[in-house]
């Protein structure tokens, strides 16, 4: 019999830096090819993305990412929202502030235009049969796959903590997140795209043992966003760490102080250049995205005005954008059991699929006594 999980037929991402770099040039053509499919016929789509609880949601959130869900809901596909709340714990040991922030996500994504009506919004932790995937999950991947997830690699990195169990296996529960309501299509991030990749291997695998005739489990396609990615106010990665992020959720007044603290250079003239001048850079896409305008373009309106001047215009450029959505986010926070009834709501219909799923799988593995 032979092993997949020794001879895995696509190829894998290294840490050699070319194979990597194809890796992900054929990841955008594909995901590119599936946004097409998509757009033709989004009632044949099934799609499933999610976040981590660990804080509010910044502009590089909206524009990388929830802008194309809402997208997506509104086009007809059959959208599916996991807030992540098992995965907090993968590189922490607080679950500190959880309520708050899974409540805080829900908020977000109702002002941004999620309609939980055609969204289905839920959370780890209250679907049993969705993490009892795992286990059989678990026994199709290697140990070998698991260390060389290179993304895993840097979240153990980053955070300073030692490997956990749940950071080593959690892309296995992102499968199962994925798997569990059969999605066809991952709006994801660049870093995701090993999960995806390990979700793809692992459907395939769990059919192939055990669903021959009738495949339980779709392979989703990821699709990557083709935003340009929205720096920080001072050109670094925007990260709450960091204090550079615009919060979907913050007043105009915050915003303001923000945006007038963020460091720039002392040429007078504004310019688009994002290799020598990035702190400036990253106002001018900031109030490009905002405006719908170029960056390249803006500059050229603020000219010789200096930073003082481009402070002023991303700063009303922001305020003005997001406007609609801090005041629907207000009405929202007044109404905190109408955000728990979406959550409930949603939670009780992923059970729903996730009982649906765990059944035909006990049925694929002769389980059913
Ligand atoms: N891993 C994702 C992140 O950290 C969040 C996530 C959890 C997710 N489950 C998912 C994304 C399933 C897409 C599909 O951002």
């Amino acid at each position: 019999m032979v092993d997949e999980s020794q001879t895995a037929a696509e190829p894998q991402v290294t840490a050699a830096g070319n194979e990597i770099s194809d890796t992900f040039a054929a990841a955008q053509k594909r995901s590119a090819e599936t946004l097409e499919k998509l757009r033709a016929n989004p009632s044949k789509f099934t799609m499933l993305t999610g976040d981590r609880p660990t804080g509010r949601l910044h502009l590089g959130h909206y524009f990388g990412s929830i802008k194309e869900r809402v997208a997506m809901q509104n086009l007809g596909v059959n959208t599916n929202i996991i807030i992540a709340d098992y995965q907090v714990i993968t590189d922490r040991d607080t679950t500190e502030h959880i309520g708050d922030n899974v409540l805080g996500l829900v908020m977000d994504y109702l002002a941004a235009g999620i309609d939980p009506n055609k969204t289905m919004i839920y959370t780890h932790s209250a679907v049993p049969a969705e993490n009892q995937l795992m286990l059989p999950f678990l026994s199709l991947v290697s140990e070998a796959e698991l260390e060389r997830n290179p993304t895993v690699k840097s979240e153990m990195e980053a955070s300073g903590h030692a490997l956990t169990g749940l950071l080593l296996t959690y892309p296995v529960h992102q499968a199962c997140d994925i798997l569990f309501c059969k999605a066809n299509v991952v709006p994801i991030g660049k870093d995701n795209l090993p999960h995806v990749q390990i979700t793809r291997t692992i459907a395939r695998r769990f059919n192939n043992r055990y669903a021959k005739k009738h495949p339980v489990f779709p392979e989703p396609e990821a699709i990557l966003s083709d935003a340009p990615e929205i720096p920080g106010l001072d050109g670094r990665k925007m990260s709450k760490s960091y204090g550079n992020s615009i919060m979907l959720g913050a007043t105009a007044e915050e915003t303001a102080k923000l945006i007038k603290k963020s460091p720039t250079d002392s040429e007078r003239r504004i310019t688009f250049d994002p290799v020598n001048r990035p702190q400036v850079s990253a106002l001018l896409t900031t109030a490009a995205l905002c405006t719908g305008r170029t960056p390249q373009d803006v500059a050229e309106e603020i000219g010789d005005a200096g930073a003082g001047a481009l402070k002023q215009f991303v700063t009303k450029a922001v305020n003005e954008f997001l406007a609609p959505h801090r005041e629907r986010r207000a009405a929202l926070e007044k109404d905190p059991d109408y955000v728990r009834d979406v959550l409930h709501d949603g939670n009780k219909r992923a059970n729903e699929i996730a009982n649906r799923t765990l059944d035909e799988v006990r049925e694929a593995m002769g389980m059913k006594y």
